[in-house]
């Protein structure tokens, strides 16, 4: 794996986050020491949302849009440029990517959906309500998905699938445990893959 090839230095990736944020955390630690990445911003629609807490320990500037600033997009694409972003990730992040921001990053935002789209995906189809989703269809597996970003919700290219079984005697609780080990386990190094 290198660096970015024509500057030799680290590749700059935003994270962009909702919630607790802990895919977030982890990927930063993931890469904490190694000079292929750099994470120098976390971005989030809420200004009360856990990850803050954890951008503060991982010593990582966090940053709340409104909604309609998101959704504008021109403010976002600023501070990205600002900070020499190349690459987003997308943690747990619930908001719809405006175009403006797509355009901006193209084939250059992914996300981790908690299920194995393209079934339980779309607008409403986050956290538990996927997980609920998955018990009350009967499901016997469940897992991630790691796609690209586009104009539509979890609609872009998959880029990995990792299954999960579902027993009967699972809940969405048990089911989101066992969802975010895979996704733990396979997130930081499928984005290694992709633009390390
Ligand atoms: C993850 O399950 C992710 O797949 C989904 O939202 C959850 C975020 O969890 N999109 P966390 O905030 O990283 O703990």
């Amino acid at each position: 794996m290198c660096n970015n090839k024509y500057t030799n230095m680290p590749i700059k990736i935003a994270i962009f986050a909702s919630g607790s944020g802990s895919n977030a955390e982890n990927i930063a630690n993931y890469y904490s020491k190694s000079s292929i990445f750099e994470f120098p911003l976390i971005i989030s629609n809420k200004a009360d949302a856990f990850v803050h807490e954890r951008a503060k320990e991982l010593q990582i500037p966090s940053f709340t849009f409104s909604r309609e600033d998101f959704l504008a997009g021109e403010k976002i694409i600023t501070l990205l440029k600002e900070h020499d972003i190349e690459y987003i990730v997308l943690a747990g992040f619930l908001l719809k990517i405006p175009t403006v921001l797509i355009d901006a990053y193209p084939n250059k935002i992914v996300n981790i959906h908690p299920a194995l789209l393209p079934k339980f995906g779309g607008k409403g189809m986050y956290g538990h309500h996927v997980h609920q989703a998955v018990v009350d269809a009967k499901e016997t597996e469940s897992g991630i998905t790691i796609h690209y970003v586009n104009g539509n919700y979890d609609e872009g290219n998959i880029i990995f699938q990792a299954k999960c079984p579902v027993l009967p005697t699972d809940t969405s609780d048990t089911i989101a445990e066992k969802v975010h080990s895979l996704e733990y386990e396979h997130f930081p190094r499928v984005i290694g893959e992709i633009w390390g």
